[in-house]
């Protein structure tokens, strides 16, 4: 059975480029994003890992770990990270999990055989303090993720843990946000002092609580 949103993630010891995590003792009171990638030495991943690695201080503002992972030696990401420094003009500043033995492939359900018989696919895996799953995504090999979307993301989850709000379709930092459901107007009227615009009695659209990242 496949990790679900709410579930605990599974802990972990594997070998990385800073030296061994301890999943949960690595993640202890921070939100953390787990992402699989499918190869050392190949295009997609390059680039990929030299974005996350630029967008680190975003991650950091909102008190994220980020963890990388690959089915490959410790030796051969050490290499790769030259690469990936030459070509895309950053040092790789977190960790990449050397997961030679599929030990958290296998944990966290990032093979996907009728995909590719022998690497992982694209995971991630949005995590918060409580180390339960937010968020799971998977995309082919041959596309490369948008981690700004991925920071867009923890931003309103962080927003509906602070707030209790959501946020509507292709919302953005500072646009407006709705009460969620499940607060009656009673308590929004507590929450939400300043009001709402109430289209319907189940769209309830507010300004957006707090205009910087939440964090924790
Ligand atoms: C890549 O990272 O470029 C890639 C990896 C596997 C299949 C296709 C692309």
């Amino acid at each position: 059975m496949s990790l679900q949103l709410g579930d605990l993630v599974p802990d972990f010891t594997q070998d990385s480029t800073a030296g061994p995590i301890d999943f949960h003792k690595y993640i202890e009171g921070k939100w953390a994003v787990l992402f699989s990638h499918p190869e050392d030495f190949t295009p997609v991943c390059t680039t990929e890992l030299g974005q996350v690695a630029k967008l680190k201080p975003e991650f950091d503002k909102r008190g994220v770990a980020v963890v990388g992972l690959s089915c490959d030696s410790l030796a051969d990401h050490k290499k790769w990270i030259g690469d990936i420094e030459e070509t895309q003009g950053t040092a790789l500043n977190f960790p990449l999990l050397a997961d030679e033995n599929r030990k958290v492939a296998n944990l966290y359900g990032m093979l996907h055989p009728k995909a590719d018989n022998t690497s992982t696919v694209r995971s991630v895996f949005v995590i918060d303090p409580n180390k339960k799953l937010r968020l799971s995504l998977t995309y082919p090999a041959p596309t490369g993720r948008n981690f700004d979307e991925i920071l867009r993301v923890i931003d309103s989850l962080q927003l509906t843990d602070k707030y209790k709000v959501a946020t509507p379709v292709d919302w953005k930092q500072g646009d407006d946000v709705v009460i969620l459901p499940s607060v009656n107007n009673d308590t929004a009227k507590t929450l939400f002092p300043d009001g709402w615009k109430e289209q319907k009695p189940y769209l309830r659209v507010t300004k957006q609580p707090g205009k910087t990242p939440v964090g924790v």
